[in-house]
């Protein structure tokens, strides 16, 4: 149990965040209940000062580490971690470049002003459609993830006369989570070459004119703490790269994200500083031992940046005492829910709440925050603590909401998807706007339009 049910802690809430008069929660310098009052809730709001902030850190950090051992480094923010055109323009403003996995990202993107060039396009099922309208735009690297697609690639250069750059997706057999990590000889999954069959489809693609092979890619999972798995992985995938090299040039390699980011107070990431400097030195060492050139580096972080820069806001409905064993577990309901963030209920993921229209002042209960949806999985956050004096009609956040939530939401129930809205400097905007009812009913064709 916390000495403070209304404490916001460092690293799980955005940098901004605090209490204002009454205990209010203010982020981005705008209160819970001004932007409650504005634009309703549920309501996704994101910290544009975080997001560009994770950014540039991310970026000077691996930089650092790259310039310290004789490389350079690119990052691309995994937009499939929340991707909308503001997002776009943060991140490139922070410089940044974009990775996307699907025809529908790849517009975004492009929508926010990319370059095509600055892009990455990953997937493990890219269709003839969305590879022809990648190479027809000039999108920088496609990286390829099976021996169909590199003949559907090889088809649409001939066709069209393009040059496309690609890099090789290979499955490394690291698996990390969180705080593990499994090493295989083979990984039981659907992305990417095992690292005994990249040879002979790296040779394959420099076969072909008009595809221009550039390097390794390798992601090896997500919300992983530590870099002993990053360093696991690279030391396997460097093998391949050396190998590769008696058959020409392997300018780059790609490490992929998946760096862990904080949920709870339980959470205890890898400063970036330590987490870039682990990585990059762990395949400068490894080129060091191979006798070979350390190729130029690049990483696609999509949690690390927008995570922590989300909250959502909800408002109390309804609580509930129900008894176990030793103890009484409140129950508060909220008017979003797994709508709106299915990942408890997806991966049984941790969540942190606060009340956020006052600080309470009573003793802390044990509370589970659930949603307005008909499952009893519909879970927002399982445990934690609130102040005891919580009520219908007070606003509740729910901390590091920004990956994941809104590209994982859902029409369920009919419950329209919240709008997203950026706060900074103590203004904020709509970015993405809220679900209407006519927007529920527009695609049923049984209703006269
Ligand atoms: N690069 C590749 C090739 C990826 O597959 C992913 C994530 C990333 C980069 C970015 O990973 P990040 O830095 O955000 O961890 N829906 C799950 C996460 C799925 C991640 C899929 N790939 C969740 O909510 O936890």
């Amino acid at each position: 149990m916390p000495d403070d049910a209304n404490d916001l802690v460092e690293g799980v809430w955005p940098h901004s965040a605090h209490r204002g008069d009454g205990g209010e929660l203010v982020v981005g310098g705008v209160s819970a209940g001004e932007l409650a009052r504005t634009y309703g809730t549920p309501l996704q709001v994101l910290d544009e000062t975080e997001v560009r902030r994770r950014a540039s850190q991310l970026r000077a950090a691996f930089e650092r580490a790259a310039q310290a051992h004789g490389t350079s480094v690119r990052i691309y923010y995994a937009g499939k971690a929340l991707l909308n055109t503001s997002i776009v323009r943060w991140v490139l403003a922070e410089g940044l470049n974009v990775d996307v996995c699907t025809g529908g990202e790849l517009e975004v993107a492009l929508a926010g002003g990319a370059d095509a060039a600055q892009l990455g396009f990953h997937g493990n099922n890219k269709s003839v459609a969305e590879l022809e309208r990648a190479v027809a735009v000039g999108v920088g690297t496609i990286v390829i993830d099976s021996d169909i697609e590199i003949e559907r690639l090889a088809a649409i250069v001939s066709r069209t006369d393009a040059e496309q750059r690609v890099m090789l997706r290979v499955n490394s057999g690291v698996h990390a989570e969180t705080h593990d990590f499994l090493a295989t000889a083979h990984e039981d999954q659907k992305f990417g070459f095992p690292l005994d069959r990249a040879a002979a489809a790296v040779a394959r693609i420099r076969e072909i004119e008009g595809l221009v092979f550039v390097g390794l890619h390798c992601h090896i999972g997500s919300q992983i703490f530590g870099v002993a798995g990053f360093r696991e992985s690279a030391s396997r995938v460097l093998d391949l790269h050396q190998q590769l090299l008696a058959g020409g040039d392997v300018p780059q390699l790609n490490l992929g994200g998946g760096f862990g980011i904080a949920y709870t107070r339980a959470d205890d990431p890898t400063p970036i500083g330590e987490l870039a400097e682990g990585i990059v030195s762990a395949v400068a060492e490894g080129c060091a031992a191979r006798g070979t050139r350390v190729p130029a580096l690049a990483f696609e972080p999509g949690r690390a940046i927008v995570g922590n820069a989300g909250i959502t806001l909800y408002e109390i409905g309804t609580t509930k005492d129900v008894a176990l064993e030793n103890a009484t577990r409140r129950y508060v309901s909220v008017d979003g829910g797994m709508s709106d963030n299915a990942r408890p209920a997806l991966y049984g993921a941790a969540y942190s709440a606060r009340l956020a229209s006052r600080s309470g002042s009573a003793d802390p209960v044990l509370v589970r925050v659930v949603g307005k949806h008909c499952e009893s999985g519909d879970i927002v956050v399982d445990h934690d603590y609130l102040p005891g004096d919580l009520a219908p009609g007070d606003l509740l956040a729910v901390a590091a909401t920004g990956a994941y939530c809104a590209p994982l939401s859902s029409n369920y129930n009919h419950v329209p998807r919240p709008p997203i809205v950026a706060v900074a400097d103590g203004a904020s905007r709509v970015i993405v706007r809220g679900e209407t009812i006519d927007d529920l009913l527009a695609r049923d064709a049984g209703i006269a339009q």
